[in-house]
């Protein structure tokens, strides 16, 4: 298996890459890309660790090299929030860096499973999308917006309400990757009883955990550990599921016929990326008011990203 990992010098990145050399299987590959000059560094750095896992470092232009033959592309690269922002107003940013990192690939590893966390994901996944549309090679099934961090932000926040250990919690997430959009299943965790206060309270905590973090770190960037550990979750369930055994993961995938209907929520995966999309539990009505008031929002971002993609 060789994972490519783009803004691998970056926050996320590093410790991303860390996390992948300590736990890929044996023999896999671990391709590190991104424009600071000091990449191959962190590779050279990185493969002093003794696990059977290679690395190697690519900078510059050398982008195509770095992901020749990737069966798993994962892109923590952009810019990150300072307190007062959006997601979506890493948009601008982040959109062009997006873009041009996937129609890299849709040229070196057309058949490579994409995982994108860069923000604002609810647009760059479309934008990806696109990209690979327009390349003549976009498989919806390969092609993933990581919302893990909801999800383990979830079994966290959970687990210490609850008294609970973080391995007997696990919570659905839906929606999307952004404020009302990040909706935990709260009313349907396995073995565990919530009020409707501690519902209400939960969820708006959840779905203002970012920007906490963002607020938190001052003006110095957003979360950068806890989403290398989420991203490192989504990557090696990727792993498990290609070498042929199925995992479910929740994450942002297209979920029907048109690029404008993506959606996170839990995916079986399996050999060639999305296996088949479960049907959700079933929703509280307070869960279900606020499916339906997430949708013009999810809308909205979905087709910014689908406008920029194709002007
Ligand atoms: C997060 O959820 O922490 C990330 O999406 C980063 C951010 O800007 O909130």
């Amino acid at each position: 298996m060789k994972v490519c990992v783009l803004g691998a010098a970056g926050g996320i990145g590093q410790p991303l890459s860390l996390l992948l050399k300590l736990q890929l299987p044996a023999g896999s590959q671990l391709s590190l890309y991104d424009v600071a000059p000091f990449t191959p560094g962190v590779a050279v750095d990185l493969s002093h660790i003794p696990t059977d896992v290679s690395v190697r470092g690519f900078v510059g232009d050398d982008v195509e090299a770095a992901m020749a033959g990737a069966d798993i592309v994962v892109i923590p690269a952009g810019v990150p929030r300072k307190p007062g922002m959006t997601r979506d107003d890493l948009f601008n940013m982040n959109a062009g860096i997006v873009k041009k990192l996937v129609a890299a690939g849709a040229k070196a590893c057309p058949n490579a499973c994409f995982a994108i966390v860069t923000n604002p994901v609810n647009s760059t996944v479309p934008i990806a999308a696109e990209v690979l549309k327009s390349a003549g090679v976009y498989d919806k099934r390969k092609l993933f917006g990581v919302t893990t961090l909801d999800v383990i932000r979830s079994q966290t926040f959970v687990a210490d309400l609850k008294g609970k250990s973080c391995d007997d919690v696990n919570v659905n997430v839906i929606g999307g990757h952004s404020g009302v959009t990040i909706l935990p299943l709260l009313s349907s965790v396995p073995g565990v009883e919530l009020s409707q206060d501690e519902i209400e309270s939960l969820t708006l905590r959840i779905q203002e955990a970012g920007t906490e973090v963002v607020e938190a770190k001052a003006g110095a960037g957003s979360a950068t550990l806890s989403m290398a550990q989420a991203a490192t979750r989504f990557t090696l369930s990727l792993v498990v599921a290609m070498n042929g055994e199925s995992v479910v993961e929740c994450c942002y995938v297209q979920t029907g016929d048109a690029t404008s209907s993506f959606h996170a929520q839990p995916v079986k995966l399996g050999k060639n990326g999305v296996d088949s999309i479960p049907a959700l539990p079933a929703l509280s009505d307070y869960e279900q008011k606020l499916l339906d008031q997430m949708r013009d929002t999810l809308e909205a971002n979905i087709s910014k990203g689908l406008e920029y993609a194709n002007a």
